[in-house]
């Protein structure tokens, strides 16, 4: 049986709780204007990854599921909108590469099925398509890897902004979130920004918001969810693995860039190292033109991601996580994830509630 005292502890606890939750609300409340969620926290777009059932899952638990387009034709993207659709009938977006060449036709599809949120990701976007998506009747969402930039994006006419860390999973810049974030946030206030990178807990999310952005995106976490399709190998090569071992991939020689892209090591980033020392000696030896040998390079990792994530080739296959990638340990819906996410924000408030009142 409860007695007074248990019942006044347990009414003072809800009470602490509910003021820390309208607390959080407060400090992300741009954030969840401008994406209509119930948490200002978005699924950050990952090829093969954020499809329908992930990107439905996301905004169906409050949160803002984002499609990721990558290289697909204009008619499997409109398949895919309408499929979430069917799943959700609450508000996703969808990320789109700038460099992909049917980009205009791909905005068109987002406009003519009413996406309301287009992320632009892979490079800067035109005012153009800027102008397009907007008058479109979307929202249009940028990434800004750099102060000037975010402020020149922000002057096209780019409505948020995402800053991602180097820790996150995938194409990363030189930059962590601790640096980007000191960088940006209290310099640029004129649209919601949203932090990317290395977020696996809601506390650490809340140290952000306090230095002035409006909400997270998380993808590492999300990719381990349990509604996400990728394979049962990926999935169990995310729980086994600790930080350390979500590196950036390595370039040999200075003369053949290599796109820094963060992934678990595995029989495949091995193998690219002796790719790029291949591709060196047949060009030194004058077999090979710079050109090809650059190509050869590139070439390395086509539909590797897909192997990894769809056929769960883990060995060989590139296995995109971020340094977050140490915080996940088991398979769990995306509701969870989410819950958790805000109550951990939640415990930290009440906990220093708790310290100024003693
Ligand atoms: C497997 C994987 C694939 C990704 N693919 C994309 C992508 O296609 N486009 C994009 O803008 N970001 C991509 N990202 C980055 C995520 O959208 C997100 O910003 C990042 O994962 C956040 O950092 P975190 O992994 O530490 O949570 C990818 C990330 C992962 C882990």
């Amino acid at each position: 049986m409860m007695t007074d005292a248990m019942i006044s502890d347990a009414v003072h606890d809800g009470a602490a709780r509910g003021r820390a939750r309208a607390v959080l609300d407060g400090l992300w409340r741009p954030g969840l204007e401008f994406l209509g969620s119930e948490v200002a926290i978005l699924g950050g777009a990952m090829s093969w990854v954020s499809e329908r059932h992930l990107v439905s899952a996301i905004s169906n638990a409050g949160g803002f599921g984002v499609i990721a387009c990558g290289a697909m034709t204009p008619e499997r993207l409109a398949e895919e909108i309408e499929a979430t659709q069917a799943l959700t009938t609450r508000p996703f977006g969808v990320n789109l590469i700038t460099m992909h060449p049917a980009l205009d036709r791909l905005v068109d599809v987002c406009l003519e099925r009413k996406v309301g949120h287009i992320v632009l990701a892979g490079g800067v976007p035109t005012g153009a398509t800027i102008k397009k998506i907007r008058d479109g009747g979307a929202r249009v969402v940028g990434f800004a890897p750099a102060l000037a930039l975010g402020k020149r994006l922000v002057k096209m006419g780019v409505e948020a902004l995402v800053i991602e860390g180097s820790e996150a999973g995938g194409h990363v810049g030189p930059v962590s979130l601790t640096v980007l974030a000191q960088e940006i946030l209290p310099h640029l206030k004129s649209v919601p920004v949203f932090v990317a990178g290395g977020l696996g807990r809601g506390d650490a999310l809340l140290s952000y918001l306090e230095l002035g952005a409006s909400g997270g995106q998380l993808g590492t976490r999300f990719a381990a969810a349990a509604e996400s399709i990728a394979h049962e190998n990926f999935k169990k090569a995310f729980m086994r693995a600790s930080a350390r071992d979500a590196l950036t991939s390595v370039q040999l020689d200075e003369r053949f860039p290599v796109i820094p892209v963060r992934g678990l090591t595995n029989a495949g980033s091995k193998a690219f190292l002796a790719c790029q020392a291949e591709a060196l000696r047949r060009f030194q030896a004058g077999e090979v033109s710079r050109e090809d040998a650059q190509l050869s390079i590139e070439h390395f990792w086509a539909g590797a991601l897909r192997r990894a994530v769809i056929e769960g080739d883990v060995e060989t296959g590139s296995v995109m996580a971020g340094q977050s990638v140490g915080m996940v340990k088991v398979i769990e819906p995306v509701a969870t994830i989410l819950h958790d996410l805000v109550e951990q924000a939640v415990d930290a408030l009440v906990l220093r509630d708790e310290r100024a009142s003693r």
